[in-house]
């Protein structure tokens, strides 16, 4: 385990980031921290590195990764040209949870990219994500460091239990801060364009630039989300489960009686709730994720709580929801994933549903 409260410049030179910059340099798999969530990193323009991410998570080759990179300066090995919003966002955000959409020029390997002329990149700003890319020298590939289909990880606890076995090393730096994934902006356009909700929020993002549309996938509409990686269902836990619309007392009583209602016809039931009411209900298993009143807290402790739900064997969860501003949209996106869609709405007679 490495600190995370040195610096990157400090870091560089603890034996374990030399190590894994090695590896890195060598075509192996490194799997470290971001601020994010923990990340599985290869040379970017290894074509037979990055291969081996795919393989070890399971990753239909349809969707692109993200690269890193530790300078601002590192970008003009990878893209043409940045347009002067993408630029205003570079100037605010990075080091930060945000990645851009931008032109390629062929210096990646093609399955980064998975074949398109765009390319995500971002710098983190977790000390030993930098002091591993710095050290390296390298863009590092790396997309969330778990199994396809599961939630991100958070811990290097998580990891070992996805990808223990498909990995050549890993960075465990504790816990994450931010907790859910980076923003994902297409900056191509004249209007940049938000591909996937995460820690850098909307209402930031247009301080910053203005306009900023979003891709009207993330809202429900039919069409294909122009980000790949947004159309695969995510994050889903192993049980079968709904999102419980309301606020205030009102949803607390709704997820009281949805809950009777399953656990009398024979379902093990798990309550994902916050701080705030986790004392309020009686079911198999209640997680309580953050507090509501700190949407920071929520965030950070999502997927440790989704999980959480899978080792305590519940076969129906039902979810408190919260309102879809500033960082609780990504909570509620992610958590809208995980539910594949299921939602209970405020004014649903209440059993429906329930035991399909
Ligand atoms: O916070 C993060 O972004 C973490 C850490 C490790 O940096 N990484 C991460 O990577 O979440 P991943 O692979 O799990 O998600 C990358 C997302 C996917 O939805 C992918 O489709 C999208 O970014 N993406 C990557 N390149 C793209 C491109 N050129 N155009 C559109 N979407 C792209
Ligand atoms: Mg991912």
């Amino acid at each position: 385990r490495i600190g995370q409260h040195e610096d990157a410049e400090t870091l560089r030179e603890h034996p374990a980031i030399r190590e894994a910059a090695r590896m890195l340099r060598e075509g192996k798999l490194v799997a470290f921290p971001t601020e994010t969530v923990y990340g599985l990193g290869a040379d970017a323009r290894s074509e037979e590195a990055v291969s081996r991410i795919f393989t070890a998570k399971g990753r239909p080759g349809d969707n692109p990764l993200i690269v890193h990179i530790g300078h601002v300066s590192r970008l003009q090995d990878l893209v043409a040209e940045l347009p002067t919003k993408g630029e205003l966002l570079v100037r605010r955000f990075w080091p930060g949870p945000l990645t851009l959409v931008l032109p390629h020029k062929g210096t990646v390997a093609p399955k980064v990219t998975a074949g398109l002329d765009t390319v995500g990149v971002r710098m983190p700003s977790h000390p030993v994500a930098l002091a591993l890319l710095q050290e390296s020298g390298l863009p590092v590939a790396a997309p969330s460091a778990n199994r396809s289909g599961r939630p991100s990880p958070t811990e290097a606890e998580h990891v070992w239990e996805d990808l223990g076995g498909e990995i050549d090393g890993l960075l465990d730096a504790g816990p994450t801060g931010v907790g859910l994934e980076s923003t994902v902006v297409d900056v191509t356009g004249s209007v940049p364009l938000l591909l996937r909700p995460g820690g850098v929020t909307l209402e930031e993002l247009r301080e910053t630039v203005g306009e900023v549309r979003v891709d009207p996938a993330l809202e429900g509409d039919a069409h294909p989300p122009r980000s790949p990686g947004m159309k695969y269902r995510h994050y889903a836990p192993k049980g079968e489960m709904w999102l419980v619309e309301g606020s205030g007392e009102a949803l607390v009583h709704r997820i009281r009686e949805l809950a009777d209602h399953a656990r009398k016809a024979g379902r093990r039931v798990g309550i994902l709730t916050t701080e705030e009411n986790r004392f309020r209900y009686k079911a198999d298993r209640v997680v309580a994720c953050g507090r509501r009143a700190e949407p920071e807290s929520v965030a950070r402790d999502l997927y440790r709580a989704l999980r959480e739900m899978d080792r305590a064997g519940v076969d129906y969860i039902l979810a408190e929801t919260f309102p879809a501003e500033g960082l609780f949209r990504p909570v509620m996106n992610r958590l809208y994933k995980a539910a594949g869609g299921r939602v209970f709405r405020a004014d649903d007679q209440c059993p429906k549903g329930s035991s399909s």
